[in-house]
């Protein structure tokens, strides 16, 4: 098989779901590229196992113990060294610091689990979204896949899938049915970044 073009590297700090979305489809060859490493800020996080089991390099850069200036300097140092053409946040829970987003600039991807920039920012991740989501009865929601600017879950919006919010939805299966939509959508995502045309993919051409 030909060598793919494009290396991943994958930010996570939990289930890593979305992680494997990405995995599966470059090891199917939906996508011309391979994770090359799956880091994470958290050593207990279920991603890193997926990653191992996957034969990826998992790397443990643990929160507990650094200040976020130490945490950034490593991950910042651990992503120079590897130099990835696209990083992608898939559950990460650290905000990336200026230095890290100028650096790999509009080659930082994050998913989120609403249509932004509704139900995003800081403090706005997971079963959160959906519950504010629903509080407001909203009658649509969805995902989002975005290039990482400074500011959290702001940026261009690459793309995003719609879901309906059902009558009697709970937030749980809300987040379900948002949760399968995040697995489409990141891998379009990352397809459309190789191979779309104009600024977003002349960053990482
Ligand atoms: C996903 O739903 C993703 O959108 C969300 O965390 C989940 C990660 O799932 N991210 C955020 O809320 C970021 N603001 P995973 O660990 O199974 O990939």
């Amino acid at each position: 098989m030909a060598e793919a073009r494009y290396s991943i590297c994958v930010l996570a700090s939990g289930n890593g779901s979305t992680m494997q979305a990405i995995v599966d489809a470059c090891r199917t060859g939906y996508l011309n590229g391979s994770v090359v490493a799956v880091v994470s800020d958290n050593p207990g996080a279920y991603a890193l196992k997926r990653a191992r089991e996957a034969g990826i390099q998992a790397v443990v850069i643990d929160r507990k113990g650094l200040t976020q200036a130490e945490f950034d300097a490593k991950l910042l140092s651990f992503l120079r060294r590897i130099g990835p053409d696209i990083i992608c946040l898939a559950g990460f829970l650290r905000i990336l610091p200026s230095g890290i987003v100028n650096e790999f600039n509009r080659r930082i991807l994050n998913i989120h689990p609403s249509l932004l920039p509704k139900y995003g920012g800081k403090g706005m991740y997971g079963i959160r979204v959906h519950r504010a989501v629903i509080e407001n009865r909203e009658r649509v929601s969805g995902c989002t896949v975005h290039i990482v600017t400074e500011n959290v879950d702001d940026g261009p919006v690459i793309l995003q899938r719609k879901v309906d919010v059902l009558p009697g939805d709970t937030p749980e299966s809300l987040m379900e049915r948002v949760h399968a939509e995040e697995l489409k959508a990141y891998p379009e995502a990352i397809k459309t970044l190789m191979e779309g045309s104009g600024s977003v993919q002349q960053s990482i051409a």
